[in-house]
């Protein structure tokens, strides 16, 4: 049968080719971003059970408006994937320096990864089926840091959150997890800033020696998100080729 699945962040990378394993399954997909012409031209390629809401999940507007598409659409939602996300840090104004630089770091990262994942999964909570599946976002980084300090500790952030929405939700068979990749090649989270020296390292340290690609994180996450999964909560899930163990 049919669910209804929306997936923030999926017109690029991850979030993408996770949606497209939704829509080539035939469910229907409700796909969020701040960039609606991005998200026009990923819907026009998956179908016409795909739908997409412009809007910032940093805002509460912004999630109530993917709300109000759901319920006036398919009226509930069965699979709600926070992938949006970023390392905020990345983008932060030339013109700061100092603790100026540092707080608006720690302000973007917590807005960009940890409301946009609370404001989206509770602004959905209402229209959630019993045995929905709920999948956040982590990073490689929520272990071992990023370099910036704000993008690790804001993704960590989501663990707890993840493990109280299980408890919370799931006597009504509702599974919550997060994803925590490691280095995934193929989407714009890097902004322009990845070199090939940056690339060969990240690579070299997976056990595989191989960067991630999207299609290994949406091959998870869809069976996290399927009902055979249905014992798997509140837990926190990494693929990074074994990078993090080292050696
Ligand atoms: N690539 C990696 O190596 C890696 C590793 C670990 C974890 N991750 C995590 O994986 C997730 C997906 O990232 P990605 O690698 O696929 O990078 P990406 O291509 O940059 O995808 C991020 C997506 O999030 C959306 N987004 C960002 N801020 C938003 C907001 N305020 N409201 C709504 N949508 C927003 C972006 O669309 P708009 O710009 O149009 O809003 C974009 O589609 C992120 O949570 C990221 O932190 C990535």
């Amino acid at each position: 049968m049919a669910r209804t699945a929306v997936i923030s962040g999926g017109g690029t990378g991850i979030g993408r080719a996770i949606a497209a394993r939704f829509a080539d399954a035939g469910d229907d997909v409700v796909l969020v971003g701040r960039r609606g012409d991005v998200l026009a031209d990923t819907a026009a390629r998956f179908g016409p059970t795909t739908t997409y809401v412009a809007a910032d999940l940093e805002t509460v507007e912004g999630a109530e408006r993917v709300a109000a598409h759901v319920a006036e659409t398919t009226g509930s939602v069965d699979v709600v994937i926070a992938n949006a996300g970023g390392n905020a840090a990345l983008h932060a104004p030339a013109d700061l320096d100092g603790l100026a630089r540092v707080s608006w770091a720690w302000n973007a990262n917590l807005q960009r990864n940890v409301l946009t994942a609370v404001h989206l999964v509770e602004g959905l909570k209402p229209l959630l089926n019993d045995h929905g599946r709920i999948v956040l976002f982590s990073s490689i980084a929520a272990y071992r840091g990023s370099g910036t300090g704000s993008y690790g500790a804001s993704k960590a952030a989501l663990h707890p959150y993840a493990i109280d929405l299980s408890a919370e939700l799931g006597a009504r068979g509702v599974t919550a997890n997060v994803v925590a990749p490691g280095y995934i090649e193929d989407t714009e989270f890097f902004a322009g800033t990845m070199t090939e020296q940056r690339r060969a390292t990240l690579a070299g340290q997976a056990h595989n020696k191989r960067p991630g690609a999207p299609a290994d994180i949406a091959a998870l996450t869809s069976w996290l998100a399927s009902p055979e999964a249905g014992h798997v909560t509140a837990q926190i899930i990494q693929s990074n080729g074994g990078a993090l163990a080292g050696r």
